[in-house]
């Protein structure tokens, strides 16, 4: 059992194959956190804590002339509010007197068999092969009588604990949530971390910064009403030492697609705590007597050995304990090709079956008509809404496009972006009361849209029934589901006046509703999520789509970063990456070594690329196709960091059992009569031979991993390698 009560210690451990975390219930019966690290048997580490009097720090009245405990100092699992505590707070409540206060003691806690889940949000659940354990304490306030029960999902082969919230009101009158981080971590020594966070900006999303930890609340997070392009819903704690290969890091995945805040804050005696949840930010949540409110789930872990052995972590938890589309692991992912950049919103149904017949050249199983095929959609002004095919355009009408389309032997997608509306739309002309609008103000616009109501029921089954008619009336493989804007005018026209600080927190609630009965509905579909690119790239949306468009950014270059920045959590098989015309000097080669990667596909018109280009775009979509078992279910190692500079940068991915690999590898600057420059693979056995590219020599693992293989000379600009290594039996 990975959850071990000791009754004589008031301790409660969680044991992962390689980690530990322990609480226990501690002086006044405050909930005290006492470890999150490598494996400890049997140690209750409470010895850890020393009470000493620390001055200007409260001590709680029942401790009467005990001037030593104080909750300022001590590690708490939930952080409290108003009771001596000055550090960032789990929990910001106005109970039905008024006053915030909140002092949980732990009164209860269950050990349940199995994974919890949630009843509003999505969550990560076991798989046949796991064992997976509940815990359940539960904290209240005696006086408001609000009570607090904290989740724990332990995962002990895979080294993941999951952390989630939920508040109840036990009183008889409402109560008003502000503030409910779903976990809340602290170290009784920080003041040697660093924190890793992931920026961005559309078309440079999820980039790198690491930022020591200094004496003040670091804060990361989203007021968008997405997860955004700004930030990402994931940071790391690690050691100052911590590297790709060594040291101690912490993960924290928020598994939420709207408003997220995330608090690093080292306290005057170098406590570090750190929290993560929805964000305060004009959030306010009544809770009438007896309702419930489930904070969204961070998925953590731990690994000593740097962040490699944290992405590996989260690509195997997430590859199998997230999604449970049957692409994630019993179908193989379609070659693509996007008319988005080919076309935009300028075609008709003849020049979309002349691209996929190009395509069909190429290598291309599926493909995908993009935005403007619906209502009145020829540029980005109109017609969002109108889940209704535009037959001037598509003049055969959808259900004779895709016959076509699967006539080639190819399959078909669409793209929706169902969470908005023109102005200009049948939509809007008949329901302007759906959009989210202040009363008396204008909408602000972007990208010439507004947002509709998510959180309005009737909104929500517009749209299932709009987008199932769509994907019922013909046979359609693949879904893109889009959204285009952050949200700005939080108001819904359903609830009332005192009750707009719910509305960021329905919209997501309501969008999740509206993904859960598309995609239950139609299990063979694949879903591809995105955001003007990778703005909502989050783990809650791989819950319900096993990939995301990265960027808009398809420059190969640049998604040289978007890649890395990407990989530090989210899987690459999660990555949508494609060939584009962007990049004019890159070869062709090169943009497919690098799409190659993610999911591959293209985002061009076909019809543009003579015979040559066409029989190289096929060769790469087989090797995709051919090296897919190692890219999609191996291993995956970053070889190098495109932000330091560098000439060329690298990755791999290795076979779980290490018999193969795919070393990849781009030059990005070439230096005149520069040093000869090795990419120095990881994850080989070191004994073990491998022949690269069917050569005729081998080499052990331990050469290619310490010497490397030499990056050949004399080459294009932007030239690009890929090194298949294949074991042999050689001893
Ligand atoms: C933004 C997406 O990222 C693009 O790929 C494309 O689908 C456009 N929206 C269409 O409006």
């Amino acid at each position: 059992m990975g959850i071990v009560f000791n009754s004589t210690a008031k301790t409660i451990t969680l044991h992962t194959k390689n980690t530990s975390y322990q609480m226990k219930t501690g002086n006044l019966d405050y909930l005290l956190h006492l470890y999150y690290g490598p494996s400890i048997r049997d140690t209750d580490m409470s010895y850890q804590i020393m009470q000493y009097d620390r001055g200007f720090s409260g001590n709680p009245y029942e401790s009467r002339d005990a001037r030593t405990f104080s909750l300022d100092a001590q590690p708490q699992e939930f952080s409290t509010q108003q009771q001596g505590d000055f550090r960032t707070p789990s929990i910001e409540v106005v109970n039905s007197d008024g006053s915030y206060s909140f002092h949980g003691k732990a009164v209860n806690y269950k050990i349940i068999k199995g994974k919890y889940n949630l009843d509003t949000l999505p969550a990560a659940f076991a798989a046949d092969k796991d064992t997976a354990d509940t815990l359940e304490v539960v904290l209240l306030d005696r006086v408001s009588n609000v009570e607090i029960t904290l989740l724990y999902g332990v995962f002990e082969e895979a080294d993941i604990i999951t952390r989630a919230v939920r508040v109840k009101n036990l009183g008889s009158r409402s109560i008003r949530l502000k503030r409910i981080m779903s976990v809340c971590l602290d170290f009784l020594n920080g003041a040697d971390m660093d924190l890793v966070s992931f920026p961005g900006r559309y078309g440079q999303e999820r980039q790198v910064e690491r930022q020591h930890i200094n004496h003040h609340i670091h804060t990361i997070g989203s007021v968008r009403g997405s997860s955004s392009h700004q930030q990402n819903p994931f940071v790391i704690l690690c050691d100052r030492s911590a590297t790709e290969d060594y040291g101690k890091c912490y993960g924290f995945s928020l598994m939420y697609s709207g408003n997220f805040l995330t608090e690093a804050e080292l306290d005057q005696y170098d406590q570090l705590r750190l929290v993560m949840g929805i964000h305060p930010r004009q959030f306010v949540y009544e809770l009438k007597p007896q309702e419930v409110f489930e904070g969204p789930e961070v998925v953590m872990a731990f690994t000593e050995h740097g962040f490699t052995g944290l992405s590996h972590l989260y690509h195997d938890f997430y590859r199998t304990n997230l999604c449970k589309s049957k692409f994630v692991t019993e179908v193989q992912r379609p070659v693509l090709i996007n008319s988005w950049e080919a076309a935009f919103m300028d075609f008709d149904d003849v020049k979309l079956v002349n691209i996929a017949k190009a395509a069909k050249n190429m290598g291309v199983d599926l493909f995908v008509m993009d935005d403007g095929w619906f209502g009145k959609r020829d540029d980005d002004n109109s017609g969002l809404g109108d889940w209704f095919v535009n037959e001037n355009k598509i003049k055969c009408g959808l259900h004779r496009l895709v016959e076509q389309i699967n006539g080639l032997d190819m399959k078909f997608g669409i793209w929706f972006e169902p969470e908005m509306v023109s102005e200009d739309s049948d939509l809007y002309r008949a329901h302007p009361e759906w959009v989210m609008q202040i009363p008396g103000r204008h909408a602000v616009r972007s990208r010439n849209q507004l947002a509709l109501d998510m959180s309005r029921q009737d909104v929500q089954d517009y749209l299932i029934e709009k987008v199932n008619a769509i994907l019922d009336n013909a046979n359609i493989y693949y879904v893109k589901w889009d959204i285009n804007r952050s949200l700005a005018d939080i108001w819904s026209n359903k609830i009332p006046a005192e009750r707009q600080g719910e509305v960021y927190h329905r919209y997501i609630l309501g969008l999740y509703r509206v993904m859960d009965n598309i995609i239950k509905t139609h299990p063979d579909i694949l879903f591809e999520g995105c955001s003007g690119g990778g703005g909502r790239y989050d783990a809650a949306m791989l819950h319900y789509y096993p990939q995301y468009w990265v960027s808009d950014n398809n420059h190969p270059i640049d998604r040289l970063k978007l890649h890395y920045g990407t990989s530090f959590v989210y899987p690459t098989c999660t990555m949508g990456a494609h060939i584009s015309d962007s990049g004019k000097f890159v070869p062709l080669e090169t943009k497919a070594i690098v799409a190659m990667c993610g999911t591959f596909g293209y985002e061009l018109d076909a019809t543009q690329l003579n015979k040559k280009q066409q029989k190289i775009c096929k060769k790469q979509s087989d090797l995709f196709r051919k090296y897919y078992h190692i890219t999609f279910k191996g291993d995956y190692y970053r070889l190098t960091n495109p932000f330091e500079d560098g000439n060329f940068t690298a990755w791999m991915h290795v076979t779980k059992n290490k018999r193969e690999a795919l070393v990849s590898a781009v030059v990005t600057n070439l230096t005149c009569n520069g040093p000869q420059e090795y990419i120095k693979a990881k994850g080989l056995k070191p004994d073990t031979f491998y022949r690269i590219n069917k050569e005729k020599t081998v080499y052990s693992g331990a050469a290619l991993m310490n010497a490397g293989i030499p990056i050949p000379r004399e080459v294009p600009e932007y030239s690009a390698f890929q090194f298949h290594l294949k074991a042999v039996n050689k001893q």
